[in-house]
């Protein structure tokens, strides 16, 4: 596992996990510790090798990250985005993390335009050496996109170029395994961004794991629950209901839910026609826009 990768409010949980010793919820969850270089006995195997956030030991020492569960969950993901993604187009791939889904769904869509997403400039790193190294030609540079900050930077990207004065024309949106180990603004802000960048009708397709009706699915769920809870209060795997609930307010329409190995789901949403761009289409919350 690469520590540069995970995100900064878990760095430093790593780090007090080090000095808290074996007991650390992060050693439990993702079994190793960067700093200490100690595997934990206690590790919860399921879910840690379909934990996104854990990484291979043996990552090279280049800008590359590895992502096991990325490697896991690409193939399955891939055949629902075959029935899901457009014929041509530009996909926005937010929190694309090490850069392997967009490898790979670059090169299993050849006809689309793949723009990898992150925050984070480790995972840009990861993602342009990727990128450099399968030179595809339909796989862009990646973008700092923080799903909160509005508007989106794509409005100048392949094929918007005549839209740069309007609203980008985004065909799809992608995000793995992000709103769980984010603050709820996060998907809040995906929402909000999604549907300001689509195209009607166009998919916003997530994937992770969820809650159903305030359930969790699986004890493995509600073990990766609670560690995420105790990393930062604000993550927390959500529940399908208030994710659609969110996605409703900005004119995104649940269109379906396929279940997925390791208890995930893929999520598919629709961007209505109606919408009126930046606005939410039902509720009174003013759209989530970070300025700095
Ligand atoms: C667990 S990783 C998942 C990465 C990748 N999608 C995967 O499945 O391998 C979560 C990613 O979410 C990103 N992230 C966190 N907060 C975000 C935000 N507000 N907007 C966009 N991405 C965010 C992190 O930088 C990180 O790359």
């Amino acid at each position: 596992m690469n520590a540069n990768f995970m995100p900064r409010a878990l760095r430093a949980a790593e780090c007090r996990g080090s000095r808290l010793g074996r007991d650390s919820i992060i050693l439990r969850r993702v079994g190793y510790c960067p700093s200490c270089r100690r595997v934990t006995p206690a590790a919860n195997v399921a879910r840690i090798q379909e934990s996104p956030l854990a990484q291979d030991a043996a990552s090279p020492p280049d800008a590359r990250r590895h992502a096991p569960a990325a490697r896991r969950n690409r193939e399955p993901i891939s055949r629902v985005l075959a029935e899901v993604l457009p014929a041509a187009g530009l996909v926005v791939e937010v929190a694309a993390g090490t850069g392997e889904h967009a490898l790979h769904f670059a090169a299993a869509f050849p006809h689309l335009s793949w723009l990898p997403t992150d925050p984070d400039p480790d995972a840009l790193a990861s993602i342009a050496a990727w990128a450099a190294e399968a030179g595809l030609p339909n796989l862009l540079p990646p973008r700092l996109l923080d799903a909160r900050r509005h508007p989106w930077p794509v409005a100048d990207a392949v094929g918007n170029a005549d839209a740069v004065a309007t609203a980008p024309r985004v065909q799809a949106v992608v995000c793995i395994n992000m709103i769980h180990i984010a603050p709820w603004e996060a998907c809040v802000g995906l929402m909000a961004g999604a549907a300001e960048v689509l195209v009607p009708g166009g998919p916003l397709f997530l994937y992770g794991p969820f809650m159903r009706d305030g359930r969790h699915t699986a004890p493995s769920n509600e073990a990766f629950d609670a560690s995420l809870r105790a990393t930062d209060p604000r993550f927390g795997v959500r529940d399908l209901g208030d994710v659609a609930a969110e996605a409703a307010a900005w004119g995104l329409d649940l269109e379906r839910h396929v279940a997925m190995p390791a208890n995930n789901l893929s999520v598919v949403f629709r961007n209505s026609a109606e919408r009126i761009p930046g606005r939410r289409v039902r509720g009174a919350h003013a759209p989530p826009h970070v300025s700095s």
